[in-house]
């Protein structure tokens, strides 16, 4: 992808990315690593397999050793203990990132994308309120809006992301603390190409419904976290935006 013309300076900051081990997570972790933030990467997969991601982004950013954790989100113990530990070994958080995300059964996919996101939230606002500023980023999906097909649990439980998030963002704006979330469609990872057999085949199925006439990679969204992590969004509050190549509005 083209450089972005416009300089974001993380330096300093640190950022907790969950479901980080790739696809739109890790995607987030190099870039806002690029932008000069240590990064605290979280995922479900043994430290012992995540080398190669440590080392992308220690190409990103030199200057900040990344950190992986393997704690599930899910539960109010892992996120508790998550929190604790990023406090430990980085010595503050500034963005949280509530990214993991799974296809799975009713229950699963609730206490992921919604029970999951709002532990990680209670545990880390007090030390954000302390500072008075801090920014939560979730991470929904247009198939909350658009309802997707076969598959309720997830356009259910990720519209109690986008549900959650306004109520974060109501309750934690007067500590200083800027809640918003991102509802991507059909950007390029594990779980999209679970659904197809080979890259062509996505494309055959989508490029031609998308206005822009592409997919969407990664990038694509760890780019408008960067932007919610920055300065430029400071007056954005409770927003779900919407990422998808206008699929969902003008496809
Ligand atoms: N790819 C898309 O087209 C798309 C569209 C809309 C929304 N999303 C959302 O974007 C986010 C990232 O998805 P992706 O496409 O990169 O998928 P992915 O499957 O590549 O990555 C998701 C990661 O989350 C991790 N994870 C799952 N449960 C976890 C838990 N309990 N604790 C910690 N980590 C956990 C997984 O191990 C995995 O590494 C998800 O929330 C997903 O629902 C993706």
């Amino acid at each position: 992808m083209a450089e972005i013309p416009y300089t974001i300076d993380l330096s300093g900051r640190v950022a907790l990315i969950t479901g980080a081990a790739k696809g739109i997570g890790l995607s987030t972790a190099q870039l806002l690593a690029r932008a000069g933030a240590q990064v605290a990467l979280d995922d479900l997969v043994p430290a012992e397999k995540i080398t190669e991601v440590l080392e992308s982004i220690r190409k990103e950013n030199k200057d900040a050793e990344p950190h992986y954790f393997c704690q599930d989100i899910s539960t109010p113990e892992g996120a508790r203990i998550l929190i604790e530990q990023v406090l430990d070994q980085c010595g503050r958080i500034d963005f949280l990132i509530n990214n993991a995300g799974v296809v799975a059964d009713w229950d699963k996919s609730w206490a992921v994308h919604v029970k999951g996101p709002y532990y990680m939230a209670e545990a880390v606002k007090d030390h954000m309120a302390q500072r008075g500023s801090g920014r939560i980023i979730n991470i929904s999906s247009t198939a909350a809006f658009t309802g997707s097909t076969g598959i309720p649990q997830y356009a259910v439980s990720k519209g109690g992301t986008c549900s959650l998030t306004r109520y974060l963002a109501r309750t934690y704006a007067p500590l200083g603390i800027l809640v918003n979330g991102i509802a991507p469609a059909v950007i390029k990872s594990d779980m999209l190409m679970a659904r197809y057999k080979d890259e062509q085949a996505l494309l055959d199925h989508y490029v031609p419904m998308m206005p822009i006439r592409r997919i969407g990679y990664p990038e694509d969204i760890a780019r408008i976290v960067l932007f919610l992590c920055s300065e430029l969004s400071s007056y954005l509050c409770g927003e779900i935006i919407v990422a998808d190549g206008g699929r969902m509005h003008v496809g």
